[in-house]
């Protein structure tokens, strides 16, 4: 396909603005700048445009490291969807994959692949979340025990599947869950008797928050990240 084209199909310009873009020398193939619109492009090619990176119609996989005080659905009337952290074209085409709590920081997967976020998303697939929690007080090592063996949310009928419990600090633990119930890991600290003061996700599956990516920065995943979480 013809660069201009391949531009006004990814991207929402009309085909006049996309030529201006090539001017502007906004458009580059390969980290390079390229300005005539006749260009063949290649599957094998990366185009950006103001160095995003463009894709015809294949799927899209983002991580982005949610601040505090950030929504994961759409906007209301006190705080803004992680969404809008993304300056990137056809937004409006990608959904989260398993939401966090507006006061939650940490590791939000975005994608159009529908597919793939329920394999994340779905309690029968059992995709392992890794949350950082900061707690109100000392854990006590019967509460360890309870929440390692599952415990009863309020609400529910049956037990939390068995968590992984790492103890970082006496009020900081490394909680590793499968289910994606609401709120659970608020509720399951809360069933022990405690109170979540900071809750952070840092890893879903074997992908890991890039420590690169300040909050509110994003990234497309990698190859492998998004092989690594397939169904
Ligand atoms: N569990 C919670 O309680 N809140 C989150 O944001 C994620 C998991």
């Amino acid at each position: 396909m013809r660069l201009d084209k391949f531009l006004a199909t990814c991207t929402e310009l009309s085909r006049a603005d996309a030529k201006k873009a090539l001017h502007g020398g906004r458009v580059k193939i390969d980290g390079a700048v390229v300005k005539d619109g006749g260009v063949k492009v290649s599957a094998s090619m990366v185009v950006s445009y103001d160095d995003q990176p463009l894709t015809l119609s294949g799927p899209r996989y983002i991580m982005l490291h949610k601040p505090a005080d950030t929504l994961c659905s759409t906007i209301d009337e006190h705080y803004v969807s992680v969404l809008s952290l993304l300056d990137i074209e056809r937004r409006g085409e990608l959904h989260i994959a398993g939401r966090l709590d507006a006061d939650t920081t940490g590791l939000v997967l975005i994608t159009d692949d529908g597919q793939w976020s329920h394999a994340i998303t779905s309690p029968k697939k059992r995709c392992a979340k890794v949350y950082r929690v900061t707690l109100a007080e000392p854990l006590s090592a019967e509460a360890k025990a309870a929440l390692e063996a599952g415990v009863m949310l309020n609400g529910e009928d049956k037990p939390t599947l068995p968590a992984e419990v790492e103890m970082l600090a006496p009020t900081q633990l490394l909680l590793t869950i499968s289910e994606g119930k609401y709120h659970q890991v608020k509720r399951m600290v809360a069933a022990v008797g405690n109170k979540v003061v900071a809750l952070h996700r840092q890893q879903i599956g074997s992908v890991i928050l890039d420590p690169t990516l300040a909050e509110g920065e994003w990234r497309h995943l990698t190859a492998a990240e998004v092989s690594a979480l397939r169904p």
